[in-house]
């Protein structure tokens, strides 16, 4: 009988929410969209801005929740003069300060590029790319912003290329990570990749909070240095995290739908020193049409976003694994049907907004194109409103 079935079902929830213990089960998870809202509108409405995209979001430990985009000034093109806009919340995505813009790279031809955002124990750091596509400028340079205090105020862009070297590394987008389990705890770990013909995932690393970076492990494209070809080994925009054994998972756009229009996937289980070739694998139930995902460890569960189609940038999907990433549950939720692109995951601290668990997913979202604004949806893990 299903209806002392739900009652007992929702007995049981209010049971956990009493004693505040949320254990992850195939019952008890039922993600839910509590609250969604637009925070930037393509179409020259704001600073005269044409587009709107790569959207990035990081909880800091404070749970302040803050959002970053590419604010491109002219055109939708990947190509040419940016902003970085910046968001921040502090009422748990509630209500947003009004948009500033901490990055201005001017009025160059082939500008800035988002990025990773890495939250660093009390600090937060941005990193992003001037010149990714060496469209007459360069060379390209990997540059670095600080905020010490919460996302409120932004230091002065510090050019990494005289630590790094200064080929091609556009991060994420995304963000990067902290190492929370040995191996190298504390490492920070941001992950990107090279230019289309040099492709390939590469992670940057720091054992010192982000005073200083050095190249790690790479997982280069075949073949190398060369035009690809539809189907070559192209690994491309990617999001690492970290399993509770202390192993890397780095969830990459695999560009020429080598093997499968689906997810391509690294490892590593030395904090990102090696991306071992003989470990990357193709994920079938991650059907992609080549973008950038999100993908996050939270509440003991791995979650997944996405376009899921196999050619079309429609359908954003979450979809969440209780098995560290091997399967996916079901159907995952649909939480928009139509055009949708790129998304970065988020999650704050457990505990520190009230009680019950929740992630948040930033995506672009439009009616026609999925270039035309850039959406946060708070989303309760448990289906708690
Ligand atoms: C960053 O540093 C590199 C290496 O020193 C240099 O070649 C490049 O021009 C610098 N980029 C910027 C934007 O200043
Ligand atoms: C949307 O994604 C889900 C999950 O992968 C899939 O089951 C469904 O068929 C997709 N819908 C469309 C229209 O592609
Ligand atoms: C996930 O990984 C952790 C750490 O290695 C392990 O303890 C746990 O059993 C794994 N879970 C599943 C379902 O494989």
């Amino acid at each position: 009988m299903a209806a002392p079935r739900a009652l007992l079902a929702l007995l049981g929830l209010a049971a956990a929410a009493a004693a505040r213990e949320w254990v992850a089960t195939p019952e008890t998870v039922r993600p839910l969209v509590t609250q969604e809202q637009l925070l930037w509108v393509s179409g020259r409405a704001l600073g005269a801005v044409d587009t709107f995209r790569v959207p990035l979001l990081a909880a800091t430990g404070r749970g302040t929740l803050l959002a970053f985009a590419e604010a491109r000034k002219h055109s939708a093109a990947d190509v040419g003069a940016k902003f970085i806009a910046c968001r921040r919340s502090i009422d748990g995505g509630a209500t947003w300060s009004p948009t500033r813009f901490i990055a201005d790279d001017g009025a160059a031809g082939d500008g800035l590029s988002l990025g990773a955002v890495v939250v660093a124990g009390a600090e937060v750091l941005l990193l992003y790319a001037l010149c990714a596509h060496r469209a007459a400028c360069g060379p390209p340079s990997t540059m670095l912003l600080r905020s010490r205090d919460d996302g409120v105020s932004w230091g002065a862009p510090r050019n990494l290329s005289d630590q790094v070297g200064t080929a091609v590394f556009a991060p994420g987008p995304g963000y990067g990570i902290q190492k929370r389990c040995e191996p190298a705890r504390g490492r920070l770990v941001v992950c990107g990749h090279g230019s289309l013909e040099r492709d390939g995932v590469s992670c940057l690393l720091s054992d010192d909070g982000g005073r200083n970076w050095r190249r790690g492990g790479a997982l280069r494209g075949i073949p190398f240095g060369a035009a690809k070809r539809p189907f070559d080994f192209t690994p491309d925009e990617c999001q690492p995290y970290e399993l509770p054994d202390g192993s890397l998972v780095i969830n990459i756009r695999n560009q020429n739908f080598y093997h499968c229009r689906c997810r391509m996937v690294a490892r590593s289980w030395d904090g990102g020193r090696t991306l071992p070739p003989e470990a990357v694998t193709f994920d079938p139930a991650l059907v992609d049409p080549a973008v950038a995902a999100g993908a996050l460890v939270t509440a003991g569960l791995v979650f997944f976003s996405n376009p899921a189609h196999e050619s079309q940038r429609v359908n954003l999907t979450l979809r969440w694994s209780f098995t560290n990433g091997t399967t996916w549950w079901g159907r995952g939720l649909q939480v928009w049907a139509g055009p949708s692109g790129y998304s970065t995951l988020a999650a704050p601290p457990p505990g520190a907004e009230g009680d019950a668990p929740s992630l948040y997913l930033i995506y672009e979202k439009g009616r026609s194109q999925s270039t035309e604004s850039i959406s946060l949806a708070k989303i309760s893990i448990f289906g708690i409103l």
